[in-house]
């Protein structure tokens, strides 16, 4: 039986609130209509809701038979500030924004488990299903837990979610340790002395000195770091200059660095500086970095993966489980619930996808097969952390 039955039938009203979310994205802290529609479909459910954590954060709270324990589910609900280039009757109607992440069907599969929980409530504690905004680099998660989701709603441990384009439907995939990277943000300013272009002996070229960074930054990773630890360096913005005949005062660069151990995390951080900062002395120029640590990396506790990925195998078979995954070098900023909390975070297949589009892809839509797939998932990880007459 690869889904709950009851779920199944309500496939139908899972896709539609799915499509509308699609058609009305919004962007992180802007999620009032998608949180409207949240709170008010778990409302309809009997579900007691808390709205403004996080400014547009929602969280519904359901009770089962007596229990002490309690547990969090948690759903994004942002957007992307993309266009979309699909064509079909739910595609976006805001220009410039797209749900091309899926968390339109996070936000609906999170709706299907409350909806199949609230009517029947086969678990003993607590439910807290959080709805959060801002998932996409600005930092929601960190956002609520900041203003004290775990506080107002104690959890014993906490799970997510994300779709998988590339994994067919049917399929989950999750391990211990890291699963996503951690994420952080770089800026260098490299400050010279402007001049004309045809005499740079009466300046000091930052453009030269740029080059010589972006090229010297590739070696953290390869000279630096052990072979053995992933990591990623990438300069993907730098801008200076403005007269093919001025040399500029100024070029200033971007990138973000991608870890999954905190010590490598340190070590490129420091080497950054050093490069950067030496290169720039070497020709008399002066380099001002600034390094932000993003986002953690998403690390899964041990024992709570152990218990998700049963759950996911009694939805769909031990076999279609994967337990080993490569982890991913994106960012999921799961990761704050996942430092405050123990608990674990899962791959959930979406298919092959139209012409194989992945996450962020202009022609990217959730999979409204895997609907019942992802809310038999949660429901079956309640039923199973919260037995009844177990407490
Ligand atoms: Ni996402």
């Amino acid at each position: 039986m690869p889904v709950i039955n009851r779920i199944a039938e309500f496939q139908a009203e899972m896709s539609a609130w799915r499509r509308d979310i699609h058609a009305h994205p919004e962007l992180g802290f802007e999620e009032q209509r998608t949180a409207d529609l949240v709170a008010q479909t778990l409302a309809s459910f009997g579900i007691e809701v808390q709205r403004g954590l996080a400014q547009t954060g929602v969280v519904g709270t359901l009770k089962g038979a007596a229990g002490a324990r309690a547990i969090g589910l948690r759903a994004d609900m942002d957007a992307l500030p993309m266009q979309e280039l699909n064509g079909f009757e739910h595609r976006s109607r805001n220009d410039g924004r797209m749900h091309a992440c899926g968390h339109d069907g996070h936000t609906a599969m999170l709706l299907g488990a409350a909806k199949y929980l609230a009517e029947t409530r086969n678990f003993a504690g607590t439910v807290h299903f959080i709805f959060q905004p801002a998932e996409e680099g600005l930092g929601g998660g960190r956002a609520m837990v900041e203003e004290g989701l775990f506080e107002r709603f104690p959890v014993a441990d906490v799970y997510g979610l994300h779709n998988w384009p590339g994994m067919p439907v049917g399929q989950f995939a999750i391990r211990p340790g890291p699963m996503m990277a951690a994420a952080d943000l770089f800026e260098i300013a490299i400050v010279g002395h402007g001049a004309h272009g045809a005499m740079p002996h009466l300046g000091v070229d930052p453009v030269v000195v740029a080059a010589e960074i972006v090229g010297a930054l590739q070696s953290i990773v390869s000279r630096t770091a052990d072979a053995l630890e992933a990591a990623v360096v990438s300069v993907t913005k730098i801008h200076g200059g403005d007269a093919f005949n001025v040399i500029p005062e100024r070029v200033e660069m971007a990138g973000t660095v991608r870890t999954f151990k905190a010590e490598l995390q340190s070590q490129i951080e420091h080497a950054m500086r050093r490069i950067a900062e030496g290169v720039a002395a070497a020709h008399g120029c002066t380099a001002e970095v600034r390094y932000e640590r993003q986002f953690p990396a998403t690390v899964n506790a041990p024992a709570e993966t152990e218990l998700a990925a049963a759950a996911a195998a009694k939805v769909v078979g031990a076999d279609k489980v994967a337990r080993d995954p490569a982890p991913c070098m994106g960012s999921e900023d799961f990761s704050f619930m996942l430092h405050a909390k123990p608990g674990s975070y899962i791959w959930m297949g979406n298919g092959a996808g139209e012409g194989g589009c992945h996450l962020h892809n202009p022609r990217y839509d959730f999979n409204d097969e895997a609907l019942p797939l992802g809310a038999s998932y949660w429901a079956t990880l309640v039923e199973s952390l919260l037995p009844k007459g177990a407490s």
